[in-house]
């Protein structure tokens, strides 16, 4: 073989490396991308580093002080427009298809002239915030068999709100959750 069939078969093969290299890339650069957001392997904790990792869970997990650090009574008093049809909110108010509300933050539960149901009658202590929380939420979960026909409020930012207008409605409002 003399060298000009030598270079001729030599940069054949160079010809061909390089356009499997160039294919190469361009399939990885095609293929790639349903891997691309997560590199590496899913470690516990890992997607704590991401910078929407706590943001997307927290609306979940915020706990009550964290909510009532944002709320807002008077947002509350918006979203407490579905509580109007069976309850009163002003001082002095009267018993609707529920009991007046005013001042019933820390206020012992079931304990007004009510014909309150057996199931809030049985739950012990006082109106909390967590308590209203839970009762707000779902109803029927945190006391069972209660005649209050509500389906609850899913929303805790909103609940937060709630509850903020609530605790506004009282000659001296209770002191907030502590962190
Ligand atoms: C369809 C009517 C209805 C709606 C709507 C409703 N409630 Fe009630 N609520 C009642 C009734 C009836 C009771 C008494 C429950 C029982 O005895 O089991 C009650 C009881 C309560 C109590 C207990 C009060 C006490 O004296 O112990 C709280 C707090 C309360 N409701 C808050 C709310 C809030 C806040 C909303 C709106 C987010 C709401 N309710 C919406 C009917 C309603």
């Amino acid at each position: 073989m003399d060298s000009f069939e030598f270079n001729k078969i030599a940069g054949a093969t160079l010809g061909g490396c390089l356009f499997l290299m160039v294919l190469g890339m361009f399939s990885d650069a095609v293929f790639s991308r349903p891997h691309g957001g997560k590199p590496g392997y899913d470690l516990p904790g890992a997607s704590d580093h991401g910078a929407t990792g706590p943001a997307a869970t927290a609306a979940t997990a915020e706990p009550l002080p964290v909510l009532f650090a944002a709320a807002d009574p008077k947002r509350g008093e918006a979203s407490a427009k579905p509580c109007v049809a069976c309850h009163s909110f002003e001082k002095g108010g009267a018993a609707k298809v529920g009991p007046p509300l005013y001042g019933v933050v820390n206020r012992d539960i079931a304990s007004l002239g009510f014909a309150y149901s057996d199931a809030l009658k049985a739950k012990e202590g006082d109106w909390t915030y967590d308590h209203l929380n839970s009762f707000i939420q779902a109803p029927q979960t945190f006391a069972k068999g209660t005649k209050m026909a509500y389906g609850g409020e899913k929303d805790a930012k909103k609940r937060a709100d709630i509850i903020a207008y609530l605790r506004s409605l009282a000659d001296a409002p209770a002191p907030l959750p502590a962190p």
